[in-house]
């Protein structure tokens, strides 16, 4: 379907308040344009700002975007360098576009693991934008849902010793989307079905949608596909 003919069929009142996308698929994306790995990381990037765009022009009002994984580290030394450097790139880069368009930047997981100089970019560009309102954009740099969910068990234990009594309500302070609704619609690129590490607790009942397109070739219309799809969905939250 078009662009036009998706808006048509959007239903304004009903957009998705909270929109997480596991941005997948850049390495065979790469790999299909006989380019090397970290070129597809480039490309991926680019994708950011539409998608951002149209998620503020549609009212969203919060975009949790996967970027580095707990277990990115895996992967092999200069990729994870070009993955940071990237990370830098972008922050400089949007800096501007974020400012005019309303966007707030935030960030969730354990950035103290990255280079000083990339986490002050990091921090730098969210003070910038601290007091934007149009749209959350949160970044998941070095998240893992595992390590989120243990990290706040600790932080629990330490402020208030072992006689808490924890409720779901309390627990979820202590996560690092502790300001944000749990996401509405989770949204998994490049054909790939499953979830890894990502916001576990958070998509209790979110709806997945899962599509083969590739990060770098995921345009407005798939975005907006994955919208409608979410709109013909009846949420039920275990009741009937
Ligand atoms: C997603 O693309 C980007 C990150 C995980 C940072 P991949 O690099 O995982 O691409 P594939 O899965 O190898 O195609
Ligand atoms: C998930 O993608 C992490 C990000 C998109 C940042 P991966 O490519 O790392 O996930 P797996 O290894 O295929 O599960
Ligand atoms: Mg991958």
């Amino acid at each position: 379907m078009s662009i036009k003919e998706l808006l048509k069929k959007i239903d304004i009142e009903r957009i998705p308040k909270h929109v997480a996308i596991i941005m997948d698929g850049n390495g065979r994306w790469a790999k299909r344009h006989n380019l090397p790995r970290i070129a597809g990381h480039r490309e991926g990037a680019k994708r950011v700002r539409k998608i951002v765009e149209v998620s503020k022009n549609l009212g969203i009002k919060v975009l949790t975007l996967y970027a580095f994984s707990t277990e990115n580290w895996l992967r092999p030394k200069k990729e994870i360098k070009a993955l940071m450097h990237l990370l830098v790139i972008f922050l400089r880069k949007e800096l501007k576009s974020l400012k005019r368009d309303n966007v707030k930047l935030t960030y969730c997981g354990n950035i103290k693991e990255f280079p000083k100089a990339i986490r002050e970019e990091i921090i730098k560009t969210a003070k910038a934008t601290i007091d934007n309102t149009a749209l959350i954009l949160n970044l998941a740099l070095n998240y893992g849902g595992r390590d989120e969910i243990i990290r706040a068990i600790n932080n629990i234990l330490n402020e208030h010793g072992k006689k808490t009594d924890i409720t779901p309500e309390i627990f979820s302070r202590y996560l690092y989307t502790a300001d944000l609704p749990d996401p509405d619609l989770l949204i998994r690129t490049s054909g790939e079905k499953r979830i890894s590490n990502f916001l576990l607790w958070q998509i209790a009942y979110t709806e997945l949608y899962f599509t083969p397109v590739l990060w770098p070739d995921f345009k407005e219309n798939d975005f907006l596909e994955a919208i409608l799809d979410y709109q013909n969905r009846e949420r039920r939250f275990g009741s009937v």
